[in-house]
């Protein structure tokens, strides 16, 4: 039995007081919706040391939206390591997303050492992989997702123990366009089944959330399916009953 995880991305989102708001409106409302169900935020670098305070009491898991691949402190201007992020009081992390892939060219290979560096320190990376319109148009959605994954692989199949993989198709982030249940669950299918073929055990434990444009309206149908354990939430994730209500129905799912 895989446990749901609903996960917050703020992404470049929110000041400190809209913040605090924000979590006020959620601590609320989540603490019984944590019993059953993973919930964690992942607000920009800069909040979360106000976050972590602020969930001191709560069950809510505080994750950050990117982390250096590198792992020795050293001259890398900008960049945040995963011990400081642990150090901060952060769990987990999401690495790759496709705005980072996309705008700004993070490659395969970098974002493996990403997962790499998240293990190393004690955080539980959230993998994001997908594919853009074009590729899934052209019949490359799978060979492009398989890559997204061969490159961890290749560092070694345990950096797959206990990481969380998002699924999130580029075309449906932000768009409004949602991926329906049926086109989510056949690639949490392929993505499971890929992983299959070098650990039936990792293939069969792992989480894979579903992410891109996920609402309260569709967060139920998408959350029944078989190989989604959950979701990486980017607009909604701004809105406390918005938020609440998709926690809600992983829990129900569940
Ligand atoms: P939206 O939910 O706003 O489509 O964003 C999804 C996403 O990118 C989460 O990481």
């Amino acid at each position: 039995m895989r446990r749901p995880l609903v996960a917050g991305n703020w992404k470049m989102n929110g000041n400190s007081e809209s913040i605090r708001v924000l979590l006020a409106g959620l601590e609320n409302t989540l603490a019984e919706i944590c019993q059953s169900v993973d919930v964690a935020v992942c607000p920009p670098h800069v909040y979360l040391d106000q976050v972590g305070r602020s969930l001191q009491d709560s069950e809510m898991i505080l994750g950050a939206q990117d982390v250096s691949r590198h792992v020795e402190d050293g001259a890398y201007t900008g960049e945040c390591s995963a011990n400081m992020l642990k150090d901060i009081g952060c769990s987990m992390v999401i690495v790759g997303h496709s705005e980072r892939r996309h705008g700004l060219g993070e490659t395969n290979d970098w974002v493996a050492e990403k997962v790499v560096a998240a293990r190393k320190a004690g955080l539980t990376p959230i993998l994001c992989v997908g594919e853009l319109l074009e590729e899934r148009e052209t019949g490359r959605m799978q060979s492009v997702i398989e890559g997204q994954l061969q490159a961890v692989i290749d560092l070694g199949m345990e950096n797959f123990e206990g990481t969380v993989i998002a699924y999130e198709p580029v075309w449906a982030i932000g768009t409004g366009k949602t991926a329906s249940p049926e086109q989510a669950q056949e690639v949490h299918a392929m993505i499971r089944a890929y992983l299959a073929g070098f650990s039936q055990g990792i293939a069969q434990d792992i989480r894979i959330l579903y992410g891109g444009s996920v609402k309260p309206d569709n967060a139920g149908t998408l959350f029944a399916m078989q190989d989604i354990d959950g979701g990486l939430i980017g607009g909604a994730s701004l809105s406390a009953d918005d938020f609440t209500a998709i926690c809600q129905a992983a829990c129900q799912d569940g």
